[in-house]
């Protein structure tokens, strides 16, 4: 396991999730309230981009059929989404946000 660094708290900006790459892993890193999450970026239904996605206190809904994920957990709640999403570790340094990776 391995501990990359992903983005800045600053690179969030006004936004919940965004996209990042890291270990060869497409990741969608999210920040809900003053805790940060990150899963896979591909939705497990037909691999639309979740960091194009709404985040809704502690969901993210797909942009492409509206499937539901735990941020948390990366949970699915149910069709169109009945597969979960991988989930990472991820831990603050200074300003640098790091995502654990395998
Ligand atoms: Fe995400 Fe269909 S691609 S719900």
């Amino acid at each position: 396991m391995t501990w990359h660094a992903v983005a800045a708290l600053a690179d969030f900006g006004g936004r919940a999730v965004i996209a990042r790459e890291a270990g060869g892993h497409a990741l969608a890193l999210y920040r809900v309230g003053d805790a940060l999450y990150a899963t896979q970026n591909r939705c497990t239904h037909q691999n639309a981009l979740l960091s194009e996605g709404e985040v809704v206190e502690g969901y993210i809904e797909c942009p492409l059929h509206y499937g539901l994920f735990e941020i948390a957990t990366g949970r699915a709640q149910g069709a169109p989404v009945c597969r979960d999403l991988a989930t990472y570790p991820v831990r603050v340094e200074g300003e640098q946000v790091l995502v654990e990776i395998a």
